[in-house]
């Protein structure tokens, strides 16, 4: 089926959605990283409308600009009382006709709360509406429960003649299991005129979209219904529950897509991955893993257990293990967690570590260099090759101002150290345990900041008497096992981690 271009697509986006109960309008509710709306809008702009018209009332103050963010040339339709939906698309077609100088055409109607609407299925309706010569197309479909939805009536010929909003139908009627999604195909001459005529006597008091069906039936125009077998592209969220049911079924279609494509999910009830992500073939997520907003993760990455990455880039053959990232990049063949946290700005580089317990924050590690336990690197750079201690901390704020540190290139760094920024640490420099770094460290120094240790002899036994520590103390001093020579007083404490060592 070929579909002519439509003249508009009208959504239909100005009701309060009080069964949300939310402060936050229904149609702005996120579904796999989007908006219901986002969703609804892409259906949308599949069947390339000449106009996009969204009807907006209540909460325009947010639904008008999430909207144009997405569609910067739709045309909002200000629905100032909401009198229902037959309302909402007499104010759409009073805002095409300004706009276009023109309602001749095709126009779809849909509302902003099927977000799994997809835009083939769109397509799919206008052709087959086009194709048939009608004046409306209701795209229906039969479900087990049909409670809350309007009733497609039929004659015994099959014909569409009416669509019965549930509150308004007999038992008879409320039998019916076809039901209307609430998207139409319309001709939109017709339309224009349908939409003066319907009346609000039913029990809502409302103007009815769905009444346009008989009013077409009435004059003898074609009326037909397009069925879709897929049912729950039809499905509205009104409530909570019906939007976590909604989001479930759409993350299950967009993990099935996935795994066609070579990426390996190895447990899709615990694997979260919004819409607008991107995954390579022969990727690997492991159970427990959300990846969401606009990730990308390349070819042979394993993400997970356990691990929730927001906006971030993965590079070829990384492994991120129950770790959070937001808007980091992290290099090819590098490795991540467990129990890391990357915020915003953080650059790892290709085959580079940040491993247990380190969060990093606007830093860019280098090619090959490790932050491997239990640091905060945060405003800084670090050069390739490097290896930071472990326990390192970059002091980036003073109380007033945040502050850069710079180490270069295969710089060895003892443990526990603190970089008091702003300072630079040279290519091949090396600091000693428990250094805290206030001034520049030339390339290939090595710099200490800790004293000699000082021992004095025989303090316990002194100081606290009568204690299990003094008498741990004594018993230790006549076995003779205290041979009170201590350690050369050492410039340098020993680092404690073989991946932490210091000079
Ligand atoms: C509507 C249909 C029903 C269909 C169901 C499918 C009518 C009368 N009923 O019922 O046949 O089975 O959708 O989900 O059309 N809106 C406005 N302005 C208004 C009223 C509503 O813009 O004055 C918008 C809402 O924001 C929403 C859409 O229209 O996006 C549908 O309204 P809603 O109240 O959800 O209609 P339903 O009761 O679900
Ligand atoms: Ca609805």
């Amino acid at each position: 089926m070929s579909a002519p271009r439509p003249v508009a697509v009208v959504v239909l986006a100005a009701g309060s959605g009080t069964r949300m109960r939310s402060k936050t309008m229904k149609v702005l509710h996120p579904v796999c990283g989007r908006s219901m709306i986002g969703h609804v809008l892409t259906a949308a702009l599949h069947v390339e409308p000449e106009h996009l018209v969204a009807v907006v009332g209540h909460g325009r103050e947010q639904v008008g600009p999430h909207i144009l963010e997405q569609v910067p040339d739709a045309l909002l339709a200000v629905q100032e009382t909401q009198d229902g939906t037959g309302h909402a698309v007499r104010v759409a077609i009073d805002t095409l006709r300004a706009a276009a100088g023109t309602t001749e055409g095709v126009v779809v109607v849909m509302s902003g709360d099927t977000p799994l609407m997809r835009g083939e299925t769109l397509s799919d309706l206008v052709g087959d509406h086009a194709q048939a010569g009608r004046a409306v197309t209701v795209l229906t479909a039969e479900v087990p429960e049909p409670s809350g939805y309007g009733r497609v009536l039929r004659d015994g010929t099959g014909a569409v003649t009416a669509i019965v909003e549930e509150k308004d139908a007999t038992p008879e009627q409320a039998a019916v299991r076809e039901i209307n999604s609430s998207i139409y195909a319309f001709d939109g001459s017709f339309l224009a005129d349908a939409v003066a005529r319907i009346s609000n006597d039913n029990a809502k008091g409302e103007y009815y979209l769905t009444d346009v069906v008989s009013i077409a039936h009435g004059d003898g125009h074609a009326v037909g219904a397009f069925r879709v077998d897929d049912v729950v592209q039809t499905e509205g969220a009104n409530d909570r529950a019906q939007l976590a049911g909604l989001a479930a079924e759409l993350n299950r279609r967009i993990l099935d897509r996935w795994m066609r494509d070579g990426v390996t999910v190895v447990d899709p009830t615990t694997t979260w991955v919004d819409s607008d992500v991107t995954l390579e073939a022969d990727v690997t997520l492991l159970p427990g893993v959300q990846l969401l907003g606009t990730t990308v993760v390349a070819e042979d990455a394993v993400i997970g257990p356990d691990c929730t990455l927001k906006d971030v880039e993965v590079g070829r053959g990384a492994h991120v293990v129950r770790s959070h990232g937001e808007l980091a990049v992290i290099g090819a063949g590098a490795s991540v967690g467990p129990f890391s946290y990357l915020r915003p700005g953080t650059e790892l580089g290709a085959g580079g570590k940040i491993g247990g317990f380190v969060e990093t924050k606007n830093a860019r590690i280098g090619d090959g260099a490790k932050v491997p336990h239990l640091s905060y690197i945060g405003d800084a750079e670090i050069g390739e090759g490097t290896n930071i201690g472990a326990g390192t901390i970059v002091a980036n704020y003073d109380g007033q101002a945040k502050h850069r540190t710079t180490v270069g290139r295969h710089a060895r760094t003892g443990s526990n150290n603190t970089f008091v920024a702003p300072v630079e640490i040279g290519d091949g420099a090396a600091t000693g345990g428990g250094t805290v770094v206030r001034e520049d460290v030339p390339p290939g120094a090595l710099a200490v900041s800790a004293g000699p240790q000082r021992v004095i002899e025989g303090w316990t036994e002194r100081r606290r008497p009568g204690t299990a520590m003094a008498e741990a103390a004594r018993a230790a001093r006549e076995d003779g096992r205290d041979d009170s020579s201590h350690t050369e007083p050492s410039e340098l404490a020993h680092d404690g981690d073989a991946e932490g060592q210091s000079p």
